[in-house]
């Protein structure tokens, strides 16, 4: 397809309003237009954008779809853990990526080491462990009077699961968070247009360089005294040599660390600010758990945490009509995606009875890893909140959000309520 200068422009004004922090509140009639207008490039740039739910599903599906960021024809800036290139640049050393970046052999061997803690079955287990987190925090809420949902419930949950599965000491959360906050920016698409939105690359930098000697002493000290944890698991299988290497050991760490802080606190508040917004489905939870379940599958195709995801074409292919050319950057916006009126009957009704077919978690070899651990612990928030919390309302509607792209989640969602029932 030739575009005229005309619908160069218009690509770019669009693609510019999708990074404006201004829509972030509500960026599904973005979507919409977006979806409304089909695939397109960026200009004359090596970007594609895909929002119908047939194309982000058939480039999913494409085998010649990679998430090795080092194949694309776009100069990306150098970014450190999450997404650096291997080797050196300008005499700094720069870490292979996480796994989440890399195809197989690689891919395969690294996802292997670390699944099987991530299984429906395993993961299971964790439920009265999960179920005690969240009431521990209902108790606290009821202690002060005080409820913001994001920092009382949606955040110290999953926080508190992944440092415990990964053994990372409570204690030191304080300090990760804020490295973790600022590398899952790494995960926006970036625009020279947007540079206002764009965080300073030399902070990256740092937060990356901070994150991996933490986890460097961690390991260090971890090695003389093993736990029933995953890092101690990874050590031991770094130990028994050619399995990992101690680079792959320290990025396995950072991408699950990070994987744990940034998203399923997002699903939690965005479950939670949709049920406040439809008593109704709140007052079903509550006399029916059964119904949680429901609610969270239907928040992951409605209001989804990861708005994006990106490939880079391995070779020259067809995507419905657009043709994508080897080393483009193709970016498919599973949020447009899910709201496909071709797929989904009323896509803008938040209903957690219908039959989804969301791409929240993504489809393929990169499925997500923590998916079966995100919707347990989303079930089991809800159906609490639900159960315990006495006539909640939100205050501020629609909450302030977190200047993400792709994360997407309110930064606070301030309650008023009439109490915190005990926990039976
Ligand atoms: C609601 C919460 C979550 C959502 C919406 C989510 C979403 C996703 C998505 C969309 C992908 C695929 C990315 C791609 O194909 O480019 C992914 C991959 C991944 N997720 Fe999650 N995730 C969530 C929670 C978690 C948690 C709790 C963990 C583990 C602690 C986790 C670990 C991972 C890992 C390790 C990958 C990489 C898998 C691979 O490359 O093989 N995720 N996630």
């Amino acid at each position: 397809m030739t575009m005229t200068t005309s619908e160069q422009t218009d690509s770019a004004d669009i693609y510019r309003q999708l990074l404006d922090p201004a829509v972030r509140a509500n960026p599904y009639p973005t979507f919409a237009e977006v979806r409304a207008g089909g695939p397109f490039r960026i200009g004359t740039a090596p970007v594609v954008i895909l929002s119908s739910h047939a194309d982000c599903t058939a480039m999913l599906r494409n085998p010649h779809a990679s998430v090795d960021r080092s194949l694309t024809k776009l100069q990306l800036e150098t970014i450190p853990t999450l997404t650096g290139a291997g080797g050196s640049k300008d005499g700094v050393r720069v870490r292979k990526p996480s796994f989440l970046f890399l195809d197989p052999p690689d891919h395969t061997r690294l996802r292997r080491l670390v699944s099987k803690a991530f299984t429906p079955r395993v993961v299971a287990q964790l439920e009265p462990r999960i179920t005690e987190i969240v009431d521990d925090t209902l108790d606290r809420v009821a202690e002060t009077g005080m409820f913001d949902v994001v920092a009382d419930l949606a955040y110290p949950l999953p926080v508190t699961v992944i440092c415990e599965l990964l053994g990372v000491p409570l204690a030191d959360e304080p300090r990760l968070r804020q490295w973790s906050a600022l590398l899952a920016r790494t995960l926006d698409p970036t625009s020279r247009s947007a540079a206002a939105h764009r965080v300073d690359p030399d902070e990256l930098q740092t937060a990356g360089t901070e994150l991996n000697d933490y986890f460097e002493e961690l390991t260090r000290r971890r090695r003389g005294n093993p736990g029933p944890d995953l890092l101690s698991e990874l050590i031991a299988a770094e130990d028994a040599g050619d399995k990992l290497t101690h680079d792959e050991l320290i990025s396995t760490c950072a991408l699950l660390l990070i994987a744990g802080h940034e998203t399923t606190v997002n699903l939690i508040s965005n479950a939670v600010l949709a049920l406040l917004r439809h008593p109704d489905q709140l007052a079903a939870v509550r006399t029916d758990p059964g119904l949680a379940a429901g609610v969270i599958e239907e928040t992951l195709r409605y209001d989804p945490p990861v708005q994006l995801m990106p490939r880079v074409a391995a070779a020259d292919l067809r995507i419905g009509d657009m043709d994508i050319e080897q080393g483009d950057l193709v970016i498919m916006l599973i949020a447009a995606a899910q709201r496909d009126p071709a797929v989904f009957a009323e896509p803008d009704r938040f209903d957690p009875t219908r039959d989804t077919r969301h791409l929240a978690f993504g489809l393929g070899a990169h499925f997500c890893l923590g998916a079966p651990l995100a919707r347990l612990e989303g079930r089991v928030a809800v159906t609490r909140f639900a159960q315990r919390v006495r006539s909640p309302k939100c205050t501020v509607d629609p909450p302030p959000y977190r200047a993400h792209v792709n994360l997407r989640g309110p930064v606070a969602i301030p309650l008023d309520f009439a109490g915190i029932t005990p926990r039976r």
